[in-house]
């Protein structure tokens, strides 16, 4: 069975989606721990309610050593490093160690409003000024830039007039909590072939 670390920083809804996955047997994976790199995130509540192991990194302490305690954490012990709203930045001893084993879910259509600083709701609000008529999300290998890695799934949302910035992020995240669940199963299925950036499912 495939066994994943989640890395959180916030509310941790796309973990929950995870778990919520599991237990609905539609999800098989088992998560070994969840990993925050700040104090008192909800994420790590979601976490310690349904007994997973949890590490806080608090990256004001850790700096930029988080990048290799959290290899020392996962390192032999997780087949996969979900990224699940996780703000800092990993280096390349931990990326190259997880080559190709390492997503992240991204609340934009990948390369529209991503890279340095785009997270969270900045990223809709951006969407919401440029006036897109279509938003969504995507799910990717991480590599050493910044949402640069080869995408494997997209989900689409439209955008309608009178959409805030709240609006559309809730519209996304309801995409969110399926896209994420669903590659980490075709990952899990061994469905997911990586050559350089196309990806083919199987
Ligand atoms: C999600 O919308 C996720 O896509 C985004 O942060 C939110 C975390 O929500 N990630 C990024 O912006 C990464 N660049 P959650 O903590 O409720 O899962």
């Amino acid at each position: 069975m495939l066994k994943i670390a989640v890395l959180v920083s916030g509310s941790g809804s796309n973990l929950q989606s995870i778990i919520d996955s599991i237990e609905a047997e539609k999800l098989k994976c088992t998560i070994e721990m969840v990993i925050s790199d700040r104090e008192g995130t909800f994420g790590i509540e979601r976490a310690k309610q349904k007994g997973i192991k949890t590490y806080v990194l608090d990256k004001k302490i850790y700096g930029r050593e988080i990048s290799k305690n959290i290899l020392s954490l996962t390192e032999n012990k997780v087949d996969l490093i979900v990224l699940a709203g996780f703000l800092s930045i990993l280096d390349s001893e931990l990326i190259t160690s997880f080559k190709n084993k390492i997503i992240n879910i991204h609340p934009s259509l990948i390369p529209s409003f991503c890279g340095p600083g785009m997270y969270g709701i900045k990223v809709h609000e951006k969407a919401i000024d440029y006036g897109v008529r279509f938003s969504g999300c995507t799910v990717h290998f991480v590599d050493e830039g910044t949402d640069t890695g080869a995408i494997i799934s997209q989900r689409i949302v439209p955008v309608y007039q009178d959409d805030t910035a709240d609006t559309l992020q809730k519209r996304v995240l309801k995409e969110e909590h399926e896209i994420l669940p669903e590659v980490i199963n075709l990952i899990a299925e061994g469905r997911v072939k990586v050559e350089e950036r196309k990806i083919t499912i199987v």
